[in-house]
């Protein structure tokens, strides 16, 4: 079982964002008796609104019951003054602790750590919430507004006990013991902080102790950054948010804080140290001349309701995602896009490929087409006949080499096994058809005029006559008209037979 004195009884002077919330700790979870002390009665009427719907919102939540609201409802009562006598009532001399929760203005809390030495016994702890102002100085003020007799008792009650802000949700109390602060005192208050349900860190007395002299300067440089017109207001918070995973950034703390805080706190700091590094940023000095102080005020880096809730939201992670997740997609299609019109022009390109291939095959044929055509002519045009009954291309194997033989190597037609020819006209004295032994420059007579010798010297063996004997018959046959003897009057070599029309003219000589 614990020695220490018990702590049933609390006094909280000041009742603004910090007093209130440790009266709500202090009454919620640590279950003491709280008397609220602030000069301002409108102060302590917004103070008790505000603690009333703080426990309406947990019973809401099930965070506590309708009897633990009660109970937390009748430990709480507001006192006009500031507790010390000068103006309102008094703190009660039944008290276990005062924690003192006034501007961070170091005459202020001097001023009234100095009035409650000399007010309350040596046994009534007086803690002092600030932020950085040194609590060996609160001490000694307090020692000096005791009898010369409790002087030093009077100093070894005094201790930081300093939460955080918004007091019900952070999860930290740091204690911070003057020079002077007795152990008894030292556990006391760390019981009590346990007791509201808040982990306990030790500093010793530093201008702003652990967490202020980190973050403070931080919040400066970061409205220094702001003042040089590096970045947005939005930007640097978000960049600590999404960069840094700070629930918020530094200039919405310091709005939550309040500048005029932040101001006093930098400049303890810088006062304290002498270190010309801790120096408060100019905007952030007009600013608090301007009552621009931040949530509390309505306006700070951002503007806030009545409520405090902010009117200019900074995009919250899920709008970021939601952005980020926009600008992949547009890239997206932009990819998709490009890449359309990529196979859209290659399709292009393939047709207009397919189109001159087409073209050209086409040229190709006609040009073949016309060249038959024009071979075709000029056997006519040479023969000075129409030989219509010659098979016209694609009707027959028209050798189109042979027929471009010079007219002085007259042309050949020679079928291919499976021709036919349509019968020669036997009026016809101009035109010579029928077989031709190549070799041996006889021309059968199986044309209507039958040529006894003509001059048909066949240079060339069509490499095309491979005709068995019956087959040239046969072809005979039908193109004389009628039975040819049988055998032929020459002996065929099938290698060496020449079938076709001439013009007689040319051969007959
Ligand atoms: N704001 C924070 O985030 C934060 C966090 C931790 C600690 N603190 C510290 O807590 C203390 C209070 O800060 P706050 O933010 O609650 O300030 P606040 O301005 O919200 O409240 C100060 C209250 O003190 C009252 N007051 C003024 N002069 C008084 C006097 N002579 N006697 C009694 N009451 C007086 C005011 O009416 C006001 O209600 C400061 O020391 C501050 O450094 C603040």
């Amino acid at each position: 079982m614990s020695s220490l004195a018990p702590i049933r009884k609390v006094a909280i002077v000041g009742a603004g964002q910090m007093g209130l919330g440790i009266a709500y700790v202090s009454a919620v979870h640590a279950r003491v008796h709280v008397a609220i002390h602030d000069p301002s009665s409108s102060v302590l009427s917004s103070a008790m609104e505000l603690y009333r719907s703080l426990l309406s919102r947990d019973v809401a939540k099930s965070r506590i019951t309708q009897s633990d609201e009660d109970a937390a409802l009748s430990r709480v009562k507001s006192v006009v003054g500031d507790g010390s006598g000068q103006s309102g009532e008094t703190i009660k001399d039944d008290v276990d602790v005062v924690i003192e929760a006034i501007p961070e203005i170091p005459d202020l809390k001097l001023g009234l750590f100095k009035k409650l030495g000399g007010l309350l016994p040596s046994s009534t702890i007086l803690a002092s919430n600030t932020s950085s102002i040194s609590i060996t100085k609160l001490a000694a003020a307090a020692g000096n507004g005791a009898s010369s007799e409790e002087r030093k008792a009077s100093a070894s009650r005094v201790i930081g006990i300093h939460y955080f802000n918004p007091v019900p949700q952070m999860k930290l109390v740091e204690i911070i013991p003057a020079l002077q602060t007795s152990q008894e005192t030292i556990e006391r208050a760390k019981a009590f902080g346990r007791a509201c349900k808040k982990e306990v860190t030790t500093s010793t007395d530093s201008p702003g102790f652990i967490a202020n002299a980190i973050l403070m300067p931080m919040i400066n440089e970061a409205i220094m950054v702001l003042e040089k017109g590096i970045a947005s207001a939005e930007d640097i918070d978000t960049t600590f948010r999404l960069g840094m995973a700070h629930p918020m950034g530094p200039l919405a703390l310091a709005d939550l804080i309040g500048l005029d805080t932040c101001l006093n706190i930098q400049k303890v700091l810088h006062n304290e140290t002498g270190d010309s590094k801790y120096r408060p940023s100019g905007l952030l000095s007009r600013m608090v001349d301007a009552g621009w102080v931040g949530r509390k005020a309505g306006k700070g880096f951002y503007e806030y309701d009545a409520k405090g809730g902010r009117l200019t939201i900074p995009p919250s992670r899920a709008l970021v995602q939601q952005r980020d997740y926009r600008a992949r997609k547009a890239e997206k299609i932009a990819q998709l896009q490009q890449t359309v019109e990529e196979l859209r022009e290659e399709n292009a390109a393939l047709k207009a490929e397919l189109v001159d291939m087409k073209n050209r095959e086409n040229a190709r044929l006609k040009g073949e087409q016309s060249a038959d055509i024009a071979v075709d002519s000029r056997v006519n045009d040479a023969s000075g006949s129409n030989f219509s009954h010659i098979p016209q291309p694609g009707t027959s194997q028209l050798d189109s080499d042979r027929l471009n033989t010079p007219l002085s190597n007259p042309p050949f037609i020679s079928p291919l096994p499976g021709t036919t020819f349509p019968p020669i006209d036997p009026g016809d004295t101009n035109c010579c058809g029928g077989l031709f032994d190549c070799s041996s420059s006889t021309v059968t007579g199986l044309g209507a005029n039958s040529i006894s010798n003509p001059q048909i010297k066949a240079d060339t063996v069509d490499p095309y006559i491979n005709i068995q004997h019956r087959h040239v018959q046969d072809t005979v046959e039908r193109s004389v008209g009628h039975p040819v003897d049988d055998p032929p009057p020459f002996q065929l070599d099938p290698t060496k037979c020449c079938y076709g029309l001439v013009d007689c003219d040319l051969v007959a000589e």
